[in-house]
């Protein structure tokens, strides 16, 4: 199987050279534009910020797991009538991920990730942890984990001809990489490199009226976190009965302390959140030490399967005996 190794994209000279070019005529470009510095330009800053995200270091990691369960569940709830649906992925990332890439491997993330659940006994595995395990054996006929798949993977192994997929990736070589993943896929996909936080307000409403919206921010940018609230509040107003699908991380940061709050008031009153720390809080300066999943308007087959499911992910993922899990919705508020 041909699964592109982003390490050795980006290594490539021909691309930094590309890459160079690409930020020169930015530069250009804006300094033609916009009465500002390039350096200071808002535009420019946060293109070369997204540039130094490579999903591909982190593929496979414990945040992969919770987020690609979940999406997991909510597919398969949509997909269980015949009636078509669309899949929107804002942030898609490159499609699946060489996990002996050097990407991965100089960080080695999957192996407290999804390489623990490779190693589980099968026989064990609650219902909603081996059906999202067979889709990445799926991926890796050989019996070695070898390949991860990303969210639009997830998507396309859970949808049906009738359904459409719709990508959004930023990254030049991750788009190419996704491009090139869906040249062959079996469900109608649309892969486009823009700003999946601009493109939402054109998708929506989706016109089946069914709808999975993920948001997958890379959060490198302090304005990603406005960016997110005012985006979901703006998708909610035009179509407030999809599915919305945010991650989130846990980091030492007070942008993202705030966020899960911030994420409960936009959503209408309906949602649900799941979150996962392999391990006990440390004094925390940086590093993603956990995350969490904030569904809007979840299925009624969510929390029983999330239930089900997450006491024994978090036995499999701890790295120490503080390992945490929660599980919170809008019903559990008083009043
Ligand atoms: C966390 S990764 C996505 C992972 C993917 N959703 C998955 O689960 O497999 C975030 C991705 O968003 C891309 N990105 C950052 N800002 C973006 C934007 N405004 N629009 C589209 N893509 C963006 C980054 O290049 C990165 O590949």
């Amino acid at each position: 199987m041909d699964i592109a190794d982003p390490g050795r994209m980006i290594d490539c000279r021909a691309l930094s050279v590309k890459l160079t070019n690409v930020h020169r005529t930015i530069a250009r470009h804006r300094s033609e534009t916009h009465p500002c510095r390039p350096r200071r330009c808002d535009g420019h800053a946060r293109y070369l910020a997204m540039l130094s995200y490579r999903h591909g270091f982190h593929a496979g990691n414990h945040a992969d797991v919770l987020k690609h369960l979940v999406l997991v569940q909510l597919l398969d709830y949509l997909a269980i009538k015949d009636k078509s649906f669309w899949y929107v992925d804002t942030h898609a990332g490159a499609g699946r991920y060489a996990l002996d890439s050097r990407f991965a491997t100089s960080r080695g993330e999957s192996a407290t990730g999804i390489a623990r659940l490779w190693e589980a006994d099968p026989l064990r595995l609650s219902k909603p942890l081996a059906r999202y395990l067979g889709i990445v054996r799926a991926l890796n006929p050989g019996g070695k984990l070898r390949h991860y798949p990303g969210s639009p993977w997830f998507a396309r192994s859970c949808m049906r001809p009738q359904d459409r997929i719709w990508l959004h990736e930023m990254h030049p070589a991750d788009y190419a990489a996704l491009e090139k993943a869906f040249r062959d896929s079996p469900v109608p996909a649309s892969v486009a490199d823009d700003d999946g936080f601009a493109a939402l307000k054109s998708l929506l409403p989706p016109q089946p009226r069914r709808a999975l919206i993920m948001i997958d921010p890379s959060y490198e940018l302090k304005s990603d976190y406005a960016q997110l609230i005012t985006t979901l509040r703006s998708a909610l107003a035009r179509f407030a009965t999809g599915v919305y699908l945010v991650w989130y991380p846990v980091i030492p940061r007070r942008e993202a302390h705030e966020l899960p709050r911030r994420l409960e008031s936009t959503a209408n009153g309906n949602w649900l959140r799941v979150s996962l720390q392999p391990r006990a809080p440390r004094n925390e300066t940086s590093g993603l030490y956990g995350s969490g999943v904030l569904v809007i308007n979840p299925p009624h087959t969510l929390r029983p399967a999330l239930e089900a499911c997450m006491p024994q992910l978090a036995e499999l993922l701890a790295i120490d005996a503080g390992a945490s899990f929660s599980i919170d919705s809008s019903r559990d508020l008083p009043g």
